[in-house]
């Protein structure tokens, strides 16, 4: 089997994507400084799948840790995960991210190299369109100033990555620009474990559907959309794992020095309230939720043209909104009885 090593393998994204590696015939290593994620995770993939992952506890900005992973482990690639993601948090503590998202990219392109790996996914997302000008928005679409230090560092972990790939070292690397993830395993034994009050929209739907929380507040419903409230394109989280592993096998098939990126999502728009519609019709229960102002930030809509990846990667979003949110919901409920 070949091994693949998952920065932030224990977080959100990073957990669905193991259990995909594993059902594609890979074997996943798992490095996460659990700064974002739960160790239950880890109990979770053992459920699902059977096979305690080896996870190394630690900080991909810890050099001496990564030097340890690649020369304890053969490895045929890497799918970088590990980031600070909180959009909010990033404009309170902008070094805190670019310190964190950009370092721990450079020193894994460090290692990758002395060990001669060849093969990374990097997670990006559609943040680095910002507003785009025509929807749905292309890959060759031009990125615009992000709207937060979060966003920018992704910009800037893209063009270390061009500008890696083009140093002629042999890296083949691929960009995969996620829209909205939401969902969680079918199982219910992984999902998103948001710390804190999530600021994203569908964790914190779903806690309100328990009563963790008291209200969802839309944040603005007179903007230039069919009902008024943002638009975005929302992937269910197995989805985009499958894509991770579509990626790694394409980077196999080429020789380095290589770079691409593709967009990751449906490539269907859905307001807030198709989500909270959606919602009610999965949980059977009405929303508690008012409507309030608008965020400061907030791109009012985007979605993902997904002609690139479909033809390129072979790889189609399976999943529609309703599956997303009922799996998000089921994974709301187990959580609740573990509570
Ligand atoms: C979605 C919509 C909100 C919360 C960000 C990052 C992106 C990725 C996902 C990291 C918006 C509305 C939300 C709430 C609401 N992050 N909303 N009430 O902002 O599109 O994307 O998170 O990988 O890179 O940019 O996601 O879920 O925060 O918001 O009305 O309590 O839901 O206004 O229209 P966003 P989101």
């Amino acid at each position: 089997m070949e091994n693949i090593l998952i920065t932030g393998g224990a977080g959100y994204i990073g957990s669905h994507t193991a259990v995909a590696l594993l059902e594609a015939g890979y074997q996943p290593i798992i490095i996460d400084d659990f700064s974002n994620s739960e160790k239950s995770a880890l109990e979770g993939l053992k459920k699902i799948t059977g096979q305690d992952i080896a996870c190394y506890e630690g900080d991909c900005n810890d050099a001496a840790l990564m030097e340890r992973i690649f020369t304890e482990n053969k490895l045929s690639g890497v799918i970088h995960f590990a980031a600070f993601k909180a959009v909010g948090e990033s404009s309170m503590l902008p070094l805190k991210y670019y310190h964190n998202n950009i370092s721990s990219l450079v020193v894994l392109l460090e290692t990758m190299n002395k060990h001669n790996v060849e093969n990374l996914v990097f997670s990006s997302s559609c943040t680095v369109y910002g507003q785009p000008d025509k929807l749905p928005v292309k890959e060759s679409t031009p990125r615009k100033k992000a709207e937060s230090p979060y966003g920018n560092t992704k910009k800037i972990c893209e063009d270390i990555l061009v500008d890696q790939v083009n140093s002629k070292v042999a890296l083949s690397a691929i960009a995969l620009r996620y829209f909205n993830p939401i969902g969680a395993h079918t199982s219910s034994e992984i999902g998103e474990l948001p710390l804190g009050v999530p600021s994203n929209l569908v964790p914190f739907v779903t806690q309100t559907g328990v009563g963790i929380r008291e209200e969802l507040t839309v944040f603005g419903d007179d903007y230039d959309t069919p009902d008024g409230t943002c638009v975005r394109d929302y992937i269910h989280v197995m989805d985009l794992a499958e894509a991770h592993v579509k990626a790694i096998s394409h980077l196999k098939e080429k020789k380095a020095p290589f770079y691409d990126i593709f967009n990751v999502g449906t490539g269907n728009g859905n307001t807030v309230m198709d989500v909270i519609k959606a919602f009610e019709k999965v949980s059977g229960k009405p929303l508690n939720y008012k409507i309030g102002p608008r965020r400061p930030g907030d791109v009012v809509k985007v979605w993902a043209d997904t002609a690139k990846i479909n033809d390129e990667l072979n790889w189609k979003a399976r999943f529609n909104l309703e599956e997303a949110l009922r799996d998000s919901w089921n994974w709301q409920l187990a959580l609740s009885k573990k509570q």
